[in-house]
């Protein structure tokens, strides 16, 4: 029988030179659009999540589809979700950083009172590629002053390397190429 992993690899898409030539590009809509795919994600992340963490305060999700993958984690540890936003989109006070990314440049931002100090957060996204994206998350983080347990991701590309820029912090992900 087929395995949750397996489900899950084969829900995801390549896509040659998008957003731009030179870039595979790995499409996790597949996954979304069949409801025991998305449910598997979900399963292997809430298994690992109690197999390895005592308590978990908060799900941090990276704009945009760190969205789609961590409210239903949230849900099913019975924890909150907090947004890290692309800047600009919040309101209120905010804390922002910027970094660089695979194909670009961008700002993220969190509301100053989404993560209370000492909180035990997990921060979750789609995929890893140069680990920016995380890392500028990690760095909001610590100006909250929330302990950061982890990331959490469904696609790792291992060729640039991101848990290098992550270390010491633990990323776990579920399919790597
Ligand atoms: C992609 C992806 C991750 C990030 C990974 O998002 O969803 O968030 O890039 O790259 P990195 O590890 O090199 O930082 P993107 O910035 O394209 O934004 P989107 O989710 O709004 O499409
Ligand atoms: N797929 C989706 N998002 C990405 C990728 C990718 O290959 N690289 C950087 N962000």
């Amino acid at each position: 029988a087929e395995t949750k992993l397996q489900l899950v690899e084969r829900h995801i898409r390549a896509f040659p030179d998008f957003p731009k030539k030179g870039i595979l590009f790995r499409d996790i809509c597949p996954i979304l659009k069949d409801a025991a795919a998305l449910t598997a994600v979900i399963d292997l992340f809430e298994e690992h999540v109690r197999a390895n963490h005592q308590q978990v305060d908060l799900i941090v999700g990276l704009d945009a589809r760190g969205f789609l993958f961590g409210p239903l984690l949230a849900q099913r540890l019975g924890v909150g979700f907090v947004l890290v936003r692309k800047k600009g989109k919040l309101p209120g006070a905010t804390v922002s950083v910027s970094y660089e990314l695979e194909y670009g440049k961008a700002e993220a931002e969190i509301q100053e009172d989404a993560v209370t100090p000492g909180q035990k957060v997990l921060l979750i996204d789609d995929l890893l590629a140069t680990g920016g994206t995380l890392y500028a998350a990690c760095e909001l983080m610590k100006k909250q002053q929330a302990e950061i347990l982890g990331c959490l991701v469904v696609i790792e590309l291992k060729e640039l390397n991101g848990t290098d820029k992550l270390k010491p912090l633990e990323v776990f992900s579920l399919v790597r190429y």
